[in-house]
């Protein structure tokens, strides 16, 4: 069957898509549509039409496979300007999500109509491509320079509300009544002359306005080469004809589908889908039932978890042993919400009804009930298995019981329990009701309806989780292991923690290893012996150098944790070089390249060969949505693909640096990780 057809409603011809999940404009899709066009244009008796879609949302945009494969004729941008050219009205039916090319298709009907919970927006830049069938040029005309800017270069979609405010809806309908109210809209604007086509408004706008806006949104730009493209595309058209600035458009969509950047970009919205999927675990497999969670420890860790459930609308007990700890921790949460609220994100409301899902107690025993109970306690095996003993002897058959460890084996603490089947690990980032990663670590014997539960119930509170197998650090931390490694026998060699730092960032990372050492404390992990000093980092611990939070670690802070070199920082490691009688050369930024990224691509190597990830693209959503990896390098797998594996065996060969057995592989059969 058609992926589009038409119907006839007295004198207006509906043109229905059908292409599900989400109706992409594929070649079908367009060559449909089009269809539909000509029909209503050669028959007198339709007077107007109405463009709508089937499913669960109006078109979600181009079909983003066919980027790679190539676009077969018609393409969007003619099939838009043959909508708009039509001389009957054309009336948009929108419910879901009109994003991209169909929130192009909307911006070509001569009306648009939708319902309260749709969303539009052109969300292309997040694919390191720009919106290609006219919405660089009709956008702007229809809700003005700055605020299309903002649309198209953040990529976000605004509600149906926002869109009627600002010009991009004309009219909202009844939430169940969406066809019935776009026939109606259709009926009522037949015979309409001249017919409103928003390629042909003007835009006021001036120069500075550019400049303006680039200023202003620097910081979230940065690295990125899509958005300065839009604006670029928008500077030099907007007062020109539609015509010429679809073809400065096109110029510009062109180049950047083919750029890196856009193919790392689409790679990684590919890999967060493919990421949500366990192999052997069956999409059909019954879920259980979660509709209450029980969260041990009120600390940041166990705060920050809450928070995404109650946030989910799921309620929660948290336990903590001291009265003081658990009144701090319920404080923290409650602040924090409140802090979201003054800045207009929820409403006061929206405080109340979380923190009235919350049930806090100093008893282990009230988690009798919870459907899973995340233990979020001081990271020691000895008393994690003590908590995971107690656990077993309250927890009601069936419960999930989950640990937030971020290293610690699962299968050793899942055997303290008689029901290892019931265990796993969920491994959240700091802060957790922020981070969007959630590491999913499956144990030996964790059950399959375990993880399904779980990898479903990650989409309700908002994560991207990746499954990981039980190994120490599981994906993240244990490739952090090596990077920090060679990160400090760099300084022992002469480099300098800004320089190492610098490079990071430059990379696209949000801070460098030593910033990244400050923000958590240096002191994690530290033998707390100060006598016993052995590598650059006791030596700062011992002079209680701890990082942000006393405002020394390898950096100086000021009030508002400003990072400056420190002098005495310097001393350090001039004192501990000479003792150490370390070898110093010039660092050069490129060694820092292959000596701090390189191994964590052979430590993704051999996390791979290993099962411990189930793909490659899994380890770059793990670093993207973790640790901040800049999405438009694509994760350290597929930024190794486009350094090449030989180059990357041949770095750390140069340095005497491990490869792993699958990393040589590849790079002698020019394979890559990512397809
Ligand atoms: N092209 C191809 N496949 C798409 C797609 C698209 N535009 N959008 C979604 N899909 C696929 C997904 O890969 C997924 O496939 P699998 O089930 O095989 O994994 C399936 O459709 C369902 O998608 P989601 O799991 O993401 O479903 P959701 O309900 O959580 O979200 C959505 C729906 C909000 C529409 C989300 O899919 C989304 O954001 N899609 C991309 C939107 C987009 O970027 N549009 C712009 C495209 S570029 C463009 O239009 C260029 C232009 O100017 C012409």
């Amino acid at each position: 069957m058609s992926a589009v057809t038409t119907e006839r409603q007295g004198e207006i011809l509906v043109i229905w898509s059908d292409n599900q999940p989400v109706n992409a404009l594929g070649h079908d899709v367009r060559l449909g549509l089009q269809a539909g066009v000509q029909e209503a244009a050669g028959d007198d008796s339709v007077k107007a039409v109405v463009i709508a879609c089937k499913g669960r949302t109006f078109f979600a945009g181009a079909d983003i496979t066919e980027f790679a494969t190539g676009m077969k004729d018609p393409g969007l941008p003619q099939v838009v300007d043959e909508i708009e050219a039509l001389d009957k009205p054309v009336v948009a039916a929108i419910h879901g999500t009109a994003l991209g090319g169909g929130c192009e298709v909307a911006l070509s009907c001569h009306y648009r109509i939708a319902v309260p919970s749709a969303k539009l927006g052109l969300p292309e830049v997040k694919l390191g491509i720009l919106p290609g069938a006219g919405g660089t040029q009709r956008l702007p005309r229809v809700i003005g320079i700055p605020a299309a800017l903002g649309m198209m270069t953040g990529g976000d979609p605004i509600s149906a509300k926002k869109a009627k405010e600002a010009g991009l809806v004309d009219r909202l309908a009844s939430e169940d009544s969406l066809l019935e109210d776009a026939l109606a809209y259709a009926r009522e604007v037949i015979g309409t002359s001249p017919l409103p086509r928003t390629s042909e408004r003007k835009v006021d706008g001036d120069a500075g306005m550019f400049e303006e806006f680039k200023a202003a949104n620097a910081r979230k730009m940065r690295g990125y080469e899509a958005p300065y493209e839009i604006i670029s595309v928008v500077e030099e058209t907007w007062n020109k004809p539609y015509s010429e600035g679809v073809e400065r458009e096109r110029a510009a969509f062109f180049k950047l589908v083919m750029s890196v950047q856009s193919a790392a970009l689409r790679h990684v919205f590919f890999a967060e889908r493919a990421a949500s999927k366990i192999d052997d675990v069956p999409k059909d497999t019954r879920l259980r039932d979660i509709k209450k969670v029980g969260v041990i420890g009120a600390g940041t860790m166990g705060g920050g978890i809450t928070m995404n459930f109650l946030s989910a609308g799921i309620p929660v007990t948290i336990v903590e042993m001291q009265q003081e700890a658990l009144d701090r921790g319920v404080g923290v949460i409650r602040k924090n919400y409140e802090n979201t609220a003054a800045k207009g994100r929820i409403t006061t409301e929206q405080v109340e009804g979380a923190m009235g899902l919350l049930t806090p107690t100093l008893s282990m025993d009230d988690l009798a009930d919870c459907d899973l109970i995340i233990e979020a306690v001081y990271e020691s095996m000895d008393v994690k298995k003590d908590v995971f003993g107690k656990l077993d002897k309250i927890a009601k058959p069936g419960a999930i019981l989950a640990s937030n460890t971020s290293y610690l084996s699962i299968d050793e603490i899942a055997a303290a329990t008689s029901r290892p089947g019931d265990v796993l690990g969920m491994h959240f980032f700091s802060p957790a009701n922020v981070m969007k990663l959630l590491e999913i670590v499956r144990g030996a014997k964790t059950d399959k309806d375990v993880l399904a539960t779980v990898m479903a119930l990650s989409k309700k509170i908002r994560k991207v989780a990746v499954v990981a197998g039980v190994c120490m650090g599981f994906i993240g931390n244990r490739m952090l292991f090596p990077r920090q490694l060679e990160a400090e026998a760099l300084l022992m060699e002469g480099a300098t923690p800004q320089q190492i730092d610098k490079v990071h960032v430059d990379f696209g990372m949000p801070m460098g290893p030593f910033q990244m050492a400050d923000l958590a404390g240096t002191d994690i992990g530290w033998h707390r012996d100060p006598e016993r000093i052995e590598s650059i980092r006791d030596a700062l611990c011992a002079e209680g150098r701890w990082g942000q939070k006393k405002k020394a670690g390898y950096y100086d802070y000021d009030d508002k944790r400003n990072p400056t070199p420190s002098p005495r920082v310097a001393e350090i490691l001039e004192e501990f070089r000479k003792k150490k009688g370390a070898q110093q050369h010039e660092v050069t930024d490129e060694e820092i390249v292959e000596r701090t990224l390189y191994p964590m691509v052979s430590e993704g190597a051999k996390i791979l060969a290993e099962g411990i990830a189930q793909r490659a693209s899994d380890i770059d959503i793990v670093w993207i949505y973790g640790y901040g990896w800049p999405p438009y390098r694509g994760g350290p797998m597929f930024w190794a693909d486009t350094e090449g594996a030989k180059k990357i065996v041949a770095g750390l060969e140069k340095h005497g640096l491990e490869v792993a057995p699958l990393l040589r592989e590849k790079a002698e059969k020019g394979e890559k990780f990512t397809s």
